[in-house]
């Protein structure tokens, strides 16, 4: 039986498969570890947002990132639907982050001057075009939108299948060392080899960091969530604030999130933070309270301790990749991710562009360390 690739990928979400799907695109000879315990860490818990400027953005390097992910889902839609037979469904049709108060419309009006592509809604306006929300006005941002998470891991995971990949579900690493040129991976279902290895496990990342000594940035953030299915959609934007969002899927389900527990890495769903939730987007959203609720659930988002991603390679060991900490922009980032291990793995331009900004070396002891949040 094959126990030796080129690359092993540990972490079976949307961003192990991605990677699997662009490197086994490029030829590479690739095997996914999922440890698939059946339990919502990020993949199966998001609601698909593609928010290139909500979630705290600034113009810079890593919006531009944001941006080229975001844009790439376009063409992968069709490419994922070709070779898995799976519809990624991609929505379009933008994204309204509202403003609650006369102190949020002022702020949302000072960031639209930096992003010009998007423009201010006054709550007249609002009251016309979107009646069903109270708010002080919002920021129409045209371009975002959503997909299904599950549905695109599950597409690039088959999509890289039928490039050769292999994944082995139900496969969790016990130990990594060094073996030769490359590694020795022992896992629970014996020795397996590869010249290297990409750790991409999200918020069970941590003692991968540990074991290489390298200081453990990763920070669990639970977010509960639940979802109603409206009688009649009232709308196919999708509507975000800071402490909530709303995102009507193509299912014709609407998902609703989320809450954000810093340090807790739990899976279970608490009544209160459900309750919370419902009461701030209700009074934002009164039509919503009499449609009937679908279900609830909760996931745990890879944090990091200044908030950015860790993309890149091992400043000691050579060989070892990390992929993680994508924090409240797994979905977003998956595509543009996969393409930047590509292209590490190639020395290529893209490379060039992003490596410094996601590069693991900055939590190392006087590597360059910027606290963002
Ligand atoms: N991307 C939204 C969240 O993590 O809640």
């Amino acid at each position: 039986m094959k126990n030796h690739w080129d690359t092993v990928i540990v972490g079976g979400g949307i961003i192990g498969h991605s990677i699997s799907y662009h490197l086994s695109k490029a030829g590479a000879d690739v095997c996914v570890l999922d440890k698939g315990t059946g339990g919502r860490r990020a993949t199966g818990a998001a609601a698909g947002m593609l928010g290139v400027h909500t979630e705290n953005r600034t113009p810079g390097l890593y919006h531009e990132f944001c941006v080229k992910s975001r844009d790439m889902y376009n063409e992968l839609q069709t490419e994922l639907y070709q070779c898995s037979g799976i519809d990624i469904q991609l929505t379009t049709n933008g994204m309204l982050q509202i403003a609650l108060d006369e102190r949020e419309a002022k702020e949302l009006q000072e960031k639209q001057q930096s992003f010009p592509s998007l423009s201010w809604l006054d709550d007249r306006e609002m009251k016309i075009r979107h009646p069903w929300v109270k708010s002080s006005g919002a920021l129409w941002i045209r371009e975002d939108g959503n997909v299904k998470p599950e549905k695109v891991a599950e597409a690039f995971k088959r999509g890289a299948r039928s490039f050769g990949s292999t994944v082995k579900d139900g496969c969790f690493v016990i130990r990594i060392r060094k073996s030769g040129q490359g590694y020795e991976v022992t896992t629970n279902e014996g020795e397996i080899f590869a010249e290297r290895i990409v750790v991409a496990a999200g918020a069970d990342s941590g003692p991968w960091f540990r074991e290489t000594g390298l200081p453990n940035p990763m920070v669990p953030v639970k977010g509960e969530c639940f979802s109603i299915k409206p009688r009649n959609l009232l709308f196919q934007e999708t509507y975000f604030s800071p402490s909530f969002y709303v995102v009507p899927k193509r299912d014709g389900s609407i998902v609703i999130g989320a809450t954000s527990r810093e340090g807790d890495g739990s899976e279970s769903t608490s009544a209160g933070g459900i309750a919370d939730l419902m009461d701030q987007v209700f009074r934002v959203f009164p039509a919503l309270r009499e449609e009937p609720l679908e279900k609830w659930w909760s996931g745990v988002r890879p944090g990091t301790s200044d908030g950015r991603p860790v993309i890149g390679e091992h400043p000691q060991e050579k060989g070892i990749f990390f992929a993680t900490g994508h924090y409240r922009n797994g979905i977003l980032l998956a595509p543009a991710t996969g393409k930047l291990i590509q292209s590490l793995f190639e020395k290529g331009t893209f490379a060039k562009k992003y490596e410094g900004l996601f590069s693991p070396a900055r939590f190392q002891i006087g590597g360059v360390y910027e606290h963002t949040r």
